[in-house]
This record gives C-alpha cells, sequence and structure tokens, in this order.
C-alpha cells in the first residue's frame, strides 16, 4: 500500500485506555511520517477495540491527514447542503474554524454520528484542532453505541432485532440533503460487536410500528445514547487528534467556548452500507 513506512527501528505504539467503554489515547507514534506495516497493524487493532482514538502534539499538515485516513480507506465528503464546517483549500480537507463570528452555531454541536442520513454513511472522521480556546472549552463527548446496545434489556434486544429508521439529513443540514433508512441495530463489520445505530439529530421516529409507538420508543433510544456511563469527555490540546468510528459511537461538539477561536481540519473517510445484525 502507498504511504507504508519500513519496520526498522520499530517501537511498540503505547494504548492507553481513557474509560472502561470508549477511548484511548496512542503514545510513541508520529504521524507526519508514513507508518510502518507494525505500526498500522497495532493502530487498526486500537481503533477496532476502543472506538475512538486520541493523539497529542502531532504538527500534522493535510497530506499527513489524508494518509492516516487512507490507511482505514478513500477519502469521502460531506453531504450536507448547510454546514457550519467548510472548505479549505485541499477538496480533501474540511476547515472547522470558530471565532467570535461564530454567534449561529458550531458544527456538531449536538448528540450525533456523521451523515448518518447518506445510504453510505462514513466510516470514521479524523479531526485536527490546531488552535483551542485559552481557557478552556470546546471539548469533545463521544459514547459508545456497543456499551449502549449492551445495557438493554434482552426483551428490548429482542423487540428492536429487524427494525429500521429513517435517518432525515433534511433535519440538520437543509434541503437538498439526503435521508436514508438504516437498522436500528446494525453489526460492526470489524470488532462483530453489535451497535445501537439511531442518530438522535436525523431520527425521528422507527419504522413499521404504530406512529406513537415508533416515536416514543426512538426517543427512549435517543435518550439512552446519551448516558454518561458510557461517555468519555475529550479535552483537546493545540495539535491533539481525536480519530472516531462513526459506526460505533456518537458524539457532542460542546459549544462553551464562544468568542475564543477553536480551529482545524477534519477528513471523513468512506464507509460501507451499515449491515443490520445479526
Ligand atoms: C464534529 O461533529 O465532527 C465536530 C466535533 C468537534 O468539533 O469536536
Amino acid at each position: 500500500m502507498d504511504g507504508i513506512g519500513s519496520n526498522e527501528g520499530y517501537r511498540a505504539l503505547t494504548v492507553t485506555r481513557c474509560s472502561p467503554h470508549i477511548g484511548a489515547e496512542i503514545g510513541n507514534i508520529d504521524l507526519t511520517r508514513p507508518l510502518s506495516e507494525l505500526e498500522l497493524a497495532e493502530l487498526k487493532r486500537a481503533f477496532t477495540e476502543n472506538l475512538v482514538l486520541f493523539f497529542r502534539d502531532q504538527k500534522i499538515g493535510h497530506d499527513d491527514h489524508v494518509r492516516l485516513a487512507e490507511y482505514f480507506g478513500p477519502v469521502g465528503s460531506h453531504v450536507g447542503k448547510k454546514t457550519h464546517s467548510g472548505h479549505s483549500d485541499d477538496p480533501r480537507v474540511r476547515r472547522f474554524h470558530f471565532d467570535e463570528n461564530s454567534f449561529d452555531g458550531i458544527s456538531g454541536n449536538a448528540w450525533h454520528t456523521d451523515q448518518s442520513c447518506a445510504p453510505v454513511p462514513p466510516l470514521g472522521s479524523i479531526l485536527y484542532m490546531h488552535t483551542i480556546p485559552p481557557n478552556g472549552g470546546g471539548d469533545t463527548i463521544f459514547v459508545s453505541m456497543y456499551a449502549a446496545y449492551e445495557a438493554l434489556s434482552d426483551r428490548m434486544k429482542t423487540y428492536l432485532e429487524g427494525l429500521t429508521a429513517l435517518h432525515d439529513g433534511v433535519l440538520i443540514f437543509g434541503d437538498g440533503t439526503p435521508r436514508a433508512e438504516h437498522p436500528v441495530v446494525i453489526r460492526h463489520p470489524e470488532s462483530g460487536r453489535k451497535s445501537l445505530y439511531v442518530n438522535g439529530s436525523a431520527v425521528r421516529w422507527l419504522n413499521g410500528l404504530p406512529k406513537g409507538e415508533g416515536i416514543g420508543i426512538a426517543r427512549f433510544l435517543i435518550e439512552h445514547c446519551r448516558s454518561p456511563e458510557f461517555f468519555y469527555r475529550f479535552r483537546w490540546e493545540p495539535h491533539s487528534i481525536a480519530f472516531w468510528d462513526n459506526r460505533c459511537c456518537h458524539h457532542y461538539a460542546i459549544n462553551d467556548y464562544y468568542p475564543a477561536v477553536r480551529s482545524g481540519f477534519r477528513v471523513q473517510i468512506e464507509g460501507h452500507v451499515p449491515p443490520a445484525a445479526p
């Protein structure tokens, strides 16, 4: 594969778990150069096991950012029509810049998984922040959809089998954005684990049920997916990176730093149609 470095002088990565259910910080890695086969194998295992990976002190450029993404799949593009994030000078990379002009909001300031309204939602997203608010703020919360699924009763798990939900992108990104139906419970293609796939920003009911019941169960699941028991709150530093798996986690960007500057770039990785479980 392009962008693979030599194994010579290889030092094992460190993988430090952040919470019982989600997140690990990766050390002994330099993302400004190609990874070796051994490093990549460890990184892929850590991603599957931990759902979100964090990196510190990585002064990456767009090519480094894209190289990391392409180890996991082709780079994708945002399907939303109206977004708070914008274009950068590189079509592969989106700019996430917020400052005193961002009084109308910031990207990701609601519980969600990225663009589940697309028929083929992104596998993952890699956010690099070079500038963060000087007095703190702008943390991102990540929550495990495996943990959310596993905490349901066996009765509820059985009830949800075979159900689908409409993910309506128009609710988030305006007219012209796609809508797509996906299974409520999906099986992660790499871990084999079951994950709840109900994006609170895009789903209003579950299909194939009486209206009140479909709305009520969707509301219950969305609320359940926000439980602090399943989440980890990440504090950014300048030149931190968060790389999350959209198939098994939700996230929420906290908008508590206005009018300070929080600025960086994001690349998203193309995924596959979410496979129903079992
Ligand atoms: C996003 O939802 O992709 C943005 C996350 C963040 O800015 O922390």
